[in-house]
C-alpha cells in the first residue's frame, strides 16, 4: 500500500466525527448527478457556454467509505500525485507537519481530505460553488482542520491572502487558467517566504519552451457551441521549459520540473525564497503586490 493510500484509508465511514454513516451516504449520493446553474449564479439562457461540470454535479475522486463508495472522474488522482510529490522532490510526509497548505482546485476534495490528515491546517478553493460546499461537508464530517473558499483562485489577490501559506498545492488546474502568469503570481504572494508550491500538469514533452493553445475547438471541431464548451476549457499547454519561466517571471526560485511518463504530465516544484517584484508591464493586473 502506498503511503498515500495508508493516509487516505482514515476517511472511511468508521471514523465520522460530526454525522452518522447514514446521514453520510444519503448526502453525498443525494449530490451525484443534481443539475443545479442557478447556485453557480448562471442563466438558463447562457448554459450553453458553461462547462458541464459547473451544471451538473460529478463527483472528483474515487472514495471508498468502507459501507459504500463512489468512483470519482479523477480515479486515485489524488493519491497518486501525492507519492509522485514525494518521489520527485525534496519532501517527505514529515514536511506538511505545522504547515498551513493552500489546495488550489478542490473538486469533491479528495485532496483536501489527505493533505489535512498531515499537516496543521488546509485551505482549499473552488470555483465550483457545489464542489466547494461538498469539501466543507466533508470535511466537518470527518472533523478536519480545513477551510473551503468558494471562490475562484483569482480571488485570492487580496491582501487577506498574502503572506499565509507555507505550501501552494496546484495539481490538474494551471491548463484550465486564462492566465497563467497571473495566477502564478498570485499563489506566490499567498506564500510565506521559505514557502513552496507544487504543481502538476497536462503538458508538452519537449526541451523548448513552448505553449499551445488548446480551446475547446480541438474537441469538437464541428460541434455545436454547447458541445465545444463541454469540451474541458483547455488554455495553455505547455512544456516543461515554458513552465519553468513562467514560475521564474512568478517570482519562484529552486525550480525543478519533471515529466512523468506513467501519467503523460508534466510535475514542478518551486520555492518563494523572497517577495521579489514582477515586471507589470503587459500584467492584467497591473496593481498586483
Ligand atoms: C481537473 S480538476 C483537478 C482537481 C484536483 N486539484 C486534482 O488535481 O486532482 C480542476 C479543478 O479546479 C477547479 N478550478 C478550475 N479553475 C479554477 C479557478 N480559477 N479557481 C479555483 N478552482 C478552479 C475546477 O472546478 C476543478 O474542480
Amino acid at each position: 500500500m502506498s503511503k498515500s493510500e495508508n493516509i487516505f484509508r482514515q476517511f472511511s465511514s468508521a471514523n465520522l466525527v460530526n454525522v452518522t454513516p447514514e446521514e453520510l451516504k444519503a448526502n453525498l449520493q443525494g449530490r451525484l448527478g443534481e443539475i443545479d446553474f442557478e447556485s453557480e449564479g448562471y442563466l438558463e439562457s447562457e448554459l450553453e457556454q458553461q462547462r458541464d461540470l459547473s451544471i451538473k454535479f460529478h463527483w472528483g475522486h474515487d472514495h471508498d467509505f468502507g459501507d459504500f463508495k463512489i468512483d470519482g472522474r479523477m480515479g486515485n488522482r489524488h493519491l497518486y500525485l501525492f507519492d509522485k510529490f514525494l518521489e520527485l522532490f525534496p519532501l517527505t510526509v514529515g514536511s506538511f507537519e505545522n504547515k498551513h497548505v493552500l489546495d488550489i482546485g478542490c473538486w469533491t476534495g479528495g485532496t483536501t481530505l489527505l493533505l489535512s490528515a498531515i499537516s496543521e491546517k488546509v485551505t482549499a478553493v473552488e470555483e465550483v460553488k457545489k464542489y466547494a460546499d461538498t469539501t466543507r461537508y466533508l470535511s466537518n464530517a470527518f472533523g478536519c482542520n480545513a477551510e473551503v473558499i468558494s471562490e475562484s483562485l483569482y480571488d485570492l489577490n487580496s491582501e487577506r491572502f498574502y503572506d499565509q501559506f507555507d505550501c501552494v498545492y496546484f495539481p490538474g488546474v494551471i491548463y484550465h487558467l486564462s492566465d497563467p502568469v497571473l495566477a502564478l503570481r498570485i499563489l506566490f504572494n499567498t506564500l510565506r517566504i521559505g514557502g513552496d508550491i507544487l504543481i502538476e500538469t497536462a503538458g508538452i514533452q519537449s526541451d523548448e519552451p513552448i505553449c499551445r493553445f488548446d480551446g475547446n475547438y480541438i474537441y469538437h471541431q464541428n460541434g455545436t457551441r454547447e458541445e465545444l464548451n463541454r469540451g474541458g476549457w483547455n488554455y495553455f499547454i505547455m512544456s516543461g521549459p515554458a513552465l519553468e519561466r513562467m514560475m521564474q517571471e512568478a517570482g519562484f526560485e529552486q525550480i525543478q520540473t519533471f515529466w512523468d511518463e506513467t501519467s503523460k504530465r508534466l510535475f514542478a516544484y518551486g520555492k518563494k525564497d523572497s517577495q521579489i517584484g514582477i515586471c507589470k508591464a503587459g500584467l492584467s493586473v497591473p496593481d498586483i503586490k
